[in-house]
C-alpha cells in the first residue's frame, strides 16, 4: 500500500501537465469525501495572526467533511516547535500533511522523514524550500498581491485606478513614500516585493515617488516574522531620521495588516493625525482590526486573500493524492523551491478599500457587518 502510494505520487507529479491539461475549473481533487478516518497533519505557523486561525478552522472543518480526521497545530512562530510538531504527527501515522511554513528553509529534515515514511506533503501559502520532498503547493498569485498592493497605495495617492491604469490628470507629486517587506525567511515575501517594486520602481526612476529614508533594498525593509513591533520601531527610527524638518511621509507600502497596525502605531506616536495629511497605507489579510481600520481612515487597503477557497483547495489535494487521483493544478513553472519547481494551484486575490468592504467582505460572509461595526 505505501510502495503503491510513493510510485503514484511520483506519477503524479511527473504528469502535473497531464492534469493541468486534463481539468478545468473547479480548485482541485474529486472532493468527494473518502477520508475513511484517515489522519492528515496539518501545520500552522501562529495564532498571532488572525487569518492563520481562519486557515487551521477552515481546512480542518473541511477534511472533516470529507471524512479525516485532523491533527491541527500551531508553532506560535518557533522553529522547532514547528519541526517537533511535524515529527508527530509523521508519528502517529498521518496519511499527509499540510504545511505552512514558519521558515521555508527549515523543514528539509523533517520532510525526509515524511518522505521515507511515503507521506505526501502539501505546502500551504507558503512554499517550502530547498527539498524535494514537497509534492504540490496551494497558494494565491503572490506576484499579483505585491501588485496590487502598490496599486492600492497608488490608487490612494491619486494616480492610477486600482487595477494600476493611470488616471488622466493625476496629480504629478512628488509623493514621499516609505517601504515594508515582509519575513525575509518566508518565499512569499520576495514575490510580494517584486510585484510591488514592478509598480512602483518606474515612478521611484522618474520621481513621482521619493524614498526619503533611501532604504529600497528588501534586506532593508525586510521585517523578520512578520512581526508589527519591528515595524513600529523601524517606522519611528525612519520618521525621526528623514521627517524631522517637518516633511511628511505620503504613503507606506505595507505588505500585512499586522505591519500596517504597528505603522500606523508609530505615525499617531509622531503626531500625524486621521484627515490632516496623513499617509496611504495598503496591507494584506483583511484582518478584522484592519478592516476597521480602513472605514475609519487610517489604513486605505487591504488585500483579501479568502482562506475559506484555499483551504478547499489544499483539501482537495490530499483527497485526490489519497484517493488515487491527480490533483488540479494551474501553474508549474513559477515556484522553483531551489530544488524542483512544485506543481500549484494559485488562486486570485481582491484588492479591498472602503467603498468595496460590503461587497467583498460582508455579502461573501467572511465578515459581518456586526463584527466590522460592532
Ligand atoms: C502570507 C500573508 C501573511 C503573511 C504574514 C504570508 O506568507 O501569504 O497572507 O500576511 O504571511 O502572516
Amino acid at each position: 500500500m505505501k510502495n503503491t502510494k510513493k510510485v503514484l505520487l511520483a506519477t503524479l507529479a511527473a504528469g502535473s501537465m497531464l492534469a493541468l491539461a486534463a481539468c478545468s475549473g473547479g480548485s482541485g481533487g474529486s472532493g468527494d469525501g473518502g477520508g475513511d478516518g484517515g489522519l492528515i497533519g496539518v501545520a500552522m505557523p501562529t495564532k498571532s495572526s488572525e487569518r492563520w486561525i481562519q486557515d487551521g478552522d477552515a481546512v480542518k472543518s473541511q477534511l472533516e467533511d470529507q471524512g479525516f480526521t485532523v491533527d491541527l497545530q500551531y508553532a506560535e512562530d518557533d522553529i522547532p516547535t514547528q519541526v517537533s510538531q511535524i515529527e508527530n504527527m509523521i508519528t502517529k501515522g498521518a496519511e499527509a500533511l499540510i504545511i505552512a511554513s514558519i521558515d521555508g528553509t527549515t523543514l528539509s529534515q523533517v520532510l525526509q522523514d515524511a518522505a521515507d515514511a511515503d507521506i505526501p506533503v502539501i505546502a500551504y501559502d507558503r512554499l517550502i524550500r530547498d527539498s524535494e520532498n514537497v509534492d504540490y503547493y496551494a497558494s494565491f498569485d503572490n506576484f499579483v498581491v505585491g501588485q496590487q498592493q502598490a496599486w492600492s497605495v497608488l490608487n490612494g495617492l491619486g494616480l492610477t485606478e486600482l487595477d494600476g491604469t493611470p488616471i488622466d490628470g493625476a496629480p504629478a507629486g512628488p509623493f514621499n513614500i516609505e517601504l515594508f517587506a515582509g519575513s525575509p525567511d518566508d518565499n512569499n515575501a520576495t514575490f510580494f516585493w517584486n510585484g510591488a517594486m514592478d509598480v512602483l520602481q518606474p515612478l521611484m526612476d522618474d520621481g513621482t515617488l521619493v524614498v526619503k529614508s533611501g532604504q529600497t533594498e528588501f534586506e532593508q525593509a525586510a521585517t523578520l516574522r512578520w512581526d508589527g513591533e519591528v515595524a513600529q520601531s523601524r517606522m519611528e527610527d525612519i520618521l525621526t531620521a528623514n521627517y524631522s524638518d517637518g516633511s511628511k511621509v505620503n504613503a507606506v507600502l505595507s505588505p500585512y495588516d499586522g505591519l500596517s497596525r504597528g505603522i500606523i502605531s508609530a505615525l499617531t506616536d509622531a503626531g500625524y493625525t486621521v484627515g490632516a495629511e496623513w499617509p496611504i497605507i495598503s496591507g494584506q489579510d483583511a484582518e478584522l482590526d484592519s478592516v476597521k481600520a480602513i472605514n475609519s481612515g487610517e489604513q486605505y487597503a487591504t488585500i483579501f486573500k479568502d482562506t475559506r477557497n484555499l483551504a478547499k483547495v489544499a483539501v482537495d489535494m490530499a483527497s485526490a493524492i489519497l484517493n488515487g487521483e491527480k490533483p488540479e493544478v494551474n501553474n508549474t513553472t513559477d515556484y522553483d523551491n531551489g530544488v524542483k519547481v512544485v506543481p500549484s494551484y494559485l488562486l486570485e486575490s481582491q484588492i479591498v478599500v472602503k467603498d468595496n468592504i460590503q461587497e467583498v467582505l460582508v455579502d461573501s460572509g467572511y465578515w459581518t457587518d456586526a463584527e466590522i461595526n460592532g
